[in-house]
């Protein structure tokens, strides 16, 4: 299992990289964001929370089978439709927030042997899509809120983090 990296941390902050090499390598690398993100419990996990600044991220809905890697991803379509629902992210743990999303999306996008494919999403899927692709350009779903209510995030999440570490010292 790798380590997710948390908000504070530069690398989420940055846009990543193509991929041009699929091997075995990036391979590798995509079974531990898998296996990452099947510990942490979480439904995406984007290549930066995992210290890689590259375009990837990893999506997993058991309850829809939907077990999927998106690799250069690009968005190529929206619906007209947004819809507002709570949202979490393994490098903001702890703390949920309602944000705005398209209802639909239609991605472009390469598996782990470079083979295009594409997707219609709707729903968590859709939703899940929109979360990871942000990573991708440096961006958290906090930066969707209003100033007020990223700020009302960002401080509950310093204080939990400071409680538990304060009891680890104990
Ligand atoms: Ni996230």
């Amino acid at each position: 299992m790798l380590d997710i990296v948390k908000i504070g941390d530069e690398i989420l902050r940055e846009k990543t990289e193509k991929i041009e090499v699929f091997d075995d390598a990036l391979r590798l690398l995509v079974d531990a964001m898998f296996e990452t993100l099947d510990e942490a419990e979480g439904v995406g996990l984007a290549a930066p929370q995992v210290g890689v600044s590259k375009s990837i991220f990893v999506i997993s809905i058991p309850d829809e089978n939907i077990r999927k890697v998106f690799i250069n991803p690009v968005i190529t379509g929206t619906s007209e439709r947004e819809e507002y629902h709570d949202e979490g992210c393994l490098s903001i743990p702890g703390q949920f927030w309602s944000v705005k999303r398209f209802s639909s999306v239609s991605v472009q996008a390469q598996d782990e042997n470079g083979r295009p494919f594409t997707v219609k999403a709707e729903g968590l899927y859709s939703r899940a899509i929109q979360h990871e692709f942000d990573h991708l350009q440096g961006r958290l779903y906090v930066d969707r809120l209003s100033d007020k209510d990223k700020a009302t995030v960002l401080a509950r999440y310093e204080k939990e983090k400071n409680r538990k570490a304060t009891r680890r010292r104990r």
